[in-house]
């Protein structure tokens, strides 16, 4: 059987909740018992409304902030203990939501996807050449190397984005809403990139957003989190055709629809009678003893 590139295995993180002078009142399960899997070259799309634990998720896939419980491997390596390190880093790369942000404005293109080459021990007279084939991957010309971010779009931002990304040729890629801060037009030559990438490069994706018509295209299985628990997963043409749980036929239908092919994938299951609890609302319900644990 052939690995997956990365396997989530129950994995849990919950957060302590203080009180404004600082005691400890409580917890917050901002992940709870997820686990999921993304074969090599697939992508993988986790969707789910502010709140319910994506950036979390990506977060210690990355290294960034460690599970409370449950194991995530990396080409059936568990990242336990490497979690962050060089190592890791070489075989997995995140795009961040704002590109603004985590670009220094005081580097140049060059410099921003040299960081990593420097880490990685690219002989200096090799890094201009390896900044123009990356600068290239990205369908961005090579002169753009002597650009400072404020003088960039933010498409265009979000490309160097990917290119330092890319600089050590990593096999996954975690993209945190990656164009969620760009105009409609504009996301969709992102995506298109990101797909074309995909293909050249072999590269695996787990892919996040809380906007499900961008999945449609691009994911081949997708993810559903609520309250921080995945309610739902699949192949996204039968989730989105027959969605099991309410929360996912909610997000469903409030996806603008753009085209009679679109119109024909919209669920068919009505809705049911009543709201869907807020997130605020269900922690309550919680706390007092309803609901599910
Ligand atoms: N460092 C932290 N300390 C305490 N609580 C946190 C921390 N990070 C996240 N949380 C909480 O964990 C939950 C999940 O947050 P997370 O950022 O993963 O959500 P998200 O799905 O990425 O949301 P968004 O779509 O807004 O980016 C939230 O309730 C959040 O308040
Ligand atoms: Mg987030």
């Amino acid at each position: 059987m052939i690995r997956p590139v990365l396997e989530v295995i129950d994995l849990c993180k919950s957060f302590p909740v203080r009180s404004p002078f600082g005691r400890l009142t409580g917890e917050v399960k901002a992940v709870n018992n997820v686990s999921f899997s993304i074969g090599r070259g697939k992508v993988y799309g986790l969707a789910g409304e502010s709140g319910s634990g994506k950036s979390t998720i990506a977060r210690m896939i990355m290294g960034l902030t460690p599970p409370t419980s449950g194991d995530i491997l990396l080409d059936g390596e568990d990242i336990g203990s490497t979690g962050g390190s060089p190592a890791h880093r070489r075989k997995v790369q995140m795009v961040f939501q704002n590109p603004g942000s985590s670009l220094n404005p005081r580097r140049s293109v060059s410099q921003s996807i040299t960081v990593p080459l420097h880490a990685n021990g690219l002989p200096r007279a090799d890094r201009a050449r390896r900044v123009t084939e990356l600068l290239d991957m990205v369908q961005l010309p090579a002169s753009y190397a002597e650009r400072y971010p404020h003088e960039l779009s933010g498409g265009q931002k979000q490309r160097v984005a990917i290119a330092r990304a890319l600089a050590v040729a990593p096999k996954l890629l975690v993209l945190d809403e990656p164009t969620s801060a760009l105009d409609v037009s504009v996301q969709a030559k992102v995506i298109d990139l990101l797909v074309d990438l995909g293909r050249q490069l072999d590269l695996t994706f787990l892919f996040i957003s809380h906007d499900l018509s961008l999945m449609r295209n691009f994911a081949e299985k997708v993810g559903v989190l609520y309250l921080g628990s995945l309610v739902e997963t699949g192949r996204t043409s039968v989730v989105f055709e027959n969605p099991r749980h309410d929360y996912t036929r909610l997000l469903l239908a409030s996806v603008p629809v753009v085209s009679a092919e679109e119109e024909a994938m919209r669920p068919r299951i009505p809705l049911i009678d009543g709201e869907i609890p807020t997130a605020e609302q269900l922690l309550a319900l919680r706390k007092a003893g309803g609901g599910e644990a």
